[in-house]
C-alpha cells in the first residue's frame, strides 16, 4: 500500500516557493543572490496594528476564539466591506480564516464535486489549480496572453463554461500579472455570469489597494449587485498592511457557503490566531495612512523596474495596473544561448541560467500557466532592483 494518498500526488509543491528556497540556499553557500520572487512586502507591519497584538496579548485574548472569526473582527470586515466597496455583508456573511490562502482552500473543499470544473484565467496564482484538483475539481485554464493585457475576455469565458462548470476564480489586480479589471471590463465579464446561473464567482481582491495612476478597483458583487448570492468575495490584510507573517484572511458570501466552510475549518486548524485577528481588526478600522504610503513606494518601483525592463534587448514588459509583479515576455529570446551556454529553450531555462550566471532569483512563468515569461515581484529595495535588472541586462546582452 502506499504511504501517500492518490489526492497528493494530484498536486506540486509551489514553484514559488521553491524558486525562494533555491534562492535562500545558494545565499546560504556564499553566492551574492538577489531574489525577485517571493511575494510580500518589504516593509514592517504598522505601528498601531503591531501596539493591538500586544494589547491582545497583555489583556489575555490568548484562547480559543469562535472559529471562523470573533464577532468584533467580523463586524470590521463588514464595515470595510461596505467603506471602500460599497458592500453590505451582515456578520453571518462573514468568514475568517489563516491567510487568504485558507479561506480559497475552504471555499473550494467545501463546494467541489468529483469532476466539477473551475475556470482559471491564466496566467494564474500558482496555487488555484493545485487547490482545485485537491479538492477533485478540474481546473479549465484559459490562456490570457499579453496582447489583451492579461485579461479575460468575455468571449472566452463563455465559450470555457459547460454544464460542469461551478465556480470562476477571478483576481484582479493579478498575481504574477499586475493586470486589473477596470469598471467596463468587469461588468463584460458579470455580464456573461448573469447568463449562467450555476457558476459562482470567487474573486480574490487581496492585491485591491496596490494600484496605481489612479486605477479604480473594483469587484464583481459591487458591479452587479445580482451576482453578490453566487460571489465569494475574499481579500486578506496581508498585502494591504505588510502583514504577511501573521496569517489573516476573511471572505463574504451567502451564508449557505460561509456555514459550510466554517464546518470544514472546525474540523481543521479551528480559529486563526486570537492575537493576529486583534491585529486584522486594528488593521481594518485604524488610521490607513500605510496603504496609500505604500502605494507610491510601489508605483515608484514599478516604473523603475518597467522601464528597466523594456531597456533590455529580447524582453518586452507591460505595464501593470497594481499588486507588486511584473510579467516580462522573453519570446525574443528563445533559442539563444547564454554566455555561459546555456540554451534559452524555455522560460524555464531562462530562470535558470539567469539564476546561475546572475545570482537573480525569478519565477519562471510555465508555473503560472503562460510563457514565455517571467515573473518579478518589486517589492524589494530600490537599490537591489537596480542592482538586479542591471545583471538581467548584461545577461541579456549577452545572449546571442
Ligand atoms: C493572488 C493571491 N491570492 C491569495 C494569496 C494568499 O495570501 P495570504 O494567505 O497571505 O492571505 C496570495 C499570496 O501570495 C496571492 O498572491
Amino acid at each position: 500500500m502506499d504511504l501517500l494518498s492518490d489526492r497528493l500526488n494530484r498536486i506540486k509543491p509551489s514553484p514559488t516557493i521553491a524558486m525562494t528556497t533555491r534562492a535562500a540556499e545558494l545565499r546560504a553557500q556564499g553566492r551574492d543572490i538577489i531574489s525577485l520572487s517571493a511575494g510580500e512586502p518589504d516593509f514592517d507591519t504598522p505601528i498601531n496594528i503591531r501596539e493591538a497584538a500586544k494589547a491582545a496579548i497583555d489583556g489575555g485574548h490568548t484562547r480559543y476564539t469562535a472559529v471562523d472569526g470573533t464577532p468584533s473582527l467580523k463586524r470590521a470586515i463588514c464595515y470595510k466591506f461596505s467603506r471602500e466597496n460599497g458592500l453590505d455583508y451582515a456578520p453571518s456573511q462573514v468568514t475568517v480564516g489563516t491567510g487568504g490562502k485558507q479561506i480559497l482552500f475552504n471555499a473550494l473543499m467545501a463546494t467541489l464535486n468529483d469532476g466539477d470544473e473551475v475556470i482559471i484565467p491564466a496566467p494564474y496564482w500558482v496555487s488555484y489549480p493545485d487547490m482545485v484538483l485537491l479538492a477533485g475539481g478540474t481546473p479549465v485554464i484559459v490562456e490570457c496572453g499579453l496582447e489583451q493585457g492579461f485579461r479575460l475576455m468575455p468571449d472566452a469565458l463563455e465559450a470555457a463554461i459547460t454544464p460542469q462548470t461551478k465556480w470562476l476564480i477571478l483576481n484582479s489586480p493579478s498575481n504574477p500579472s499586475g493586470a486589473g479589471y477596470d469598471r467596463a471590463a468587469m461588468k463584460a465579464l458579470t455580464d456573461v455570469l448573469m447568463r449562467h446561473p450555476q457558476v459562482w464567482v470567487l474573486s480574490d481582491d487581496i492585491y485591491e489597494h496596490l494600484v496605481f495612476d489612479g486605477f479604480e478597483f473594483v469587484t464583481p458583487a459591487q458591479v452587479e449587485p445580482a451576482l453578490k448570492d453566487r460571489t465569494l468575495t475574499m481579500n486578506g490584510v496581508s498585502k494591504a498592511y505588510a502583514m504577511t507573517g501573521w496569517r489573516i484572511g476573511y471572505g463574504a458570501a451567502p451564508e449557505i457557503l460561509i456555514k459550510a466552510m466554517a464546518k470544514l475549518q472546525s474540523q481543521s486548524t479551528s480559529n486563526p490566531s486570537s492575537i493576529s485577528q486583534f491585529a486584522a481588526e486594528a488593521a481594518l478600522t485604524g488610521p490607513q495612512d500605510y496603504i496609500r504610503e505604500s502605494r507610491a513606494v510601489f508605483q515608484r518601483r514599478r516604473d523603475l523596474v518597467v522601464a528597466g525592463l523594456n531597456a533590455c534587448p529580447g524582453i518586452d514588459c507591460p505595464t501593470p495596473q497594481g499588486a507588486f509583479y511584473v510579467y516580462p515576455s522573453i519570446k525574443a529570446l528563445i533559442g539563444k544561448t547564454s554566455a555561459a551556454g546555456a540554451t534559452i529553450t524555455d522560460d524555464e531555462a531562462f530562470a535558470n541560467a539567469l539564476l546561475d550566471e546572475t545570482g537573480v532569483a525569478v519565477v519562471f512563468g510555465a508555473a503560472f500557466g503562460l510563457s514565455p515569461h517571467f515573473r518579478i515581484s518589486y517589492a524589494t529595495s530600490d537599490k537591489q532592483l537596480v542592482t538586479a535588472i542591471d545583471r538581467i541586462r548584461r545577461f541579456c546582452e549577452s545572449c546571442n
